[in-house]
């Protein structure tokens, strides 16, 4: 597994506001052609985000899974919550990730795909998820395939890093050379 928690991709676009979004309403694989793909998403608390952004996440998760199985396949999605954090996986059946990869899928421009991809969808989804307060996680299943796993921070955890932003904006605001 490889987990790149605090470094921040450039290929960010600037923040969206945070709202509550249900993962369920999120996940639209119909697209999709010759792919099943089964969810086991039981009834989770809403998470923190932008709706527009995390729909991009998971489409760029799940194109990336029919990229990697050009023959068809299954793509499974399972949710749960560990604690108070909402954990959603999303595994394939493809050719997996090779291990020396698997230290740079989630840096801006990497591809494996030549003129057919950008490299920047994987970077986008770390930098949604690491403004969230949240991870993404890349790894192989043993019996083969990928498997991403996103974590989302439980609505307390994200109560107080709000309260705290905003404790550090307002001392910005009374002393601008602080919070530079
Ligand atoms: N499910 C997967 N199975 C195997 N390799 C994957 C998988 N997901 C991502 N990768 C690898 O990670 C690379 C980076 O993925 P990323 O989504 O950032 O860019 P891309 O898919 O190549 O381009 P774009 O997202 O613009 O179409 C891919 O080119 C591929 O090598
Ligand atoms: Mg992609």
């Amino acid at each position: 597994m490889v987990s790149r928690k605090s470094r921040s991709a450039r290929a960010a676009s600037t923040p969206r506001p945070n709202t509550s979004v249900s993962i369920s309403n999120i996940t639209t694989p119909s697209i999709l052609e010759n792919i099943k793909v089964s969810t086991s998403l039981p009834e989770l608390p809403a998470v923190q985000g932008d709706e527009v952004e995390l729909r991009h996440v998971f489409m760029n998760l799940l194109l990336n899974a029919r990229d990697a199985m050009p023959q068809g396949g299954e793509i499974q999605i399972e949710g749960g919550l560990e604690g108070e954090r909402v954990k959603i996986t999303i595994a394939d059946e493809g050719r997996g990730i090779p291990q020396e990869s698997l230290e740079r899928v989630f840096d801006p421009f990497f591809t494996t795909k030549g003129a057919h991809g950008t490299g920047l969808g994987l970077s986008m989804a770390h930098s949604v998820m690491s403004r969230l307060g949240g991870e993404i996680r890349a790894g192989n299943r043993p019996q083969g395939g990928a498997v991403f796993i996103l974590t989302f921070p439980g609505a307390e955890i994200q109560t107080t890093k709000a309260v705290a932003r905003r404790e550090a904006r307002l001392q910005a605001a009374k002393d601008p050379r602080r919070g530079r």
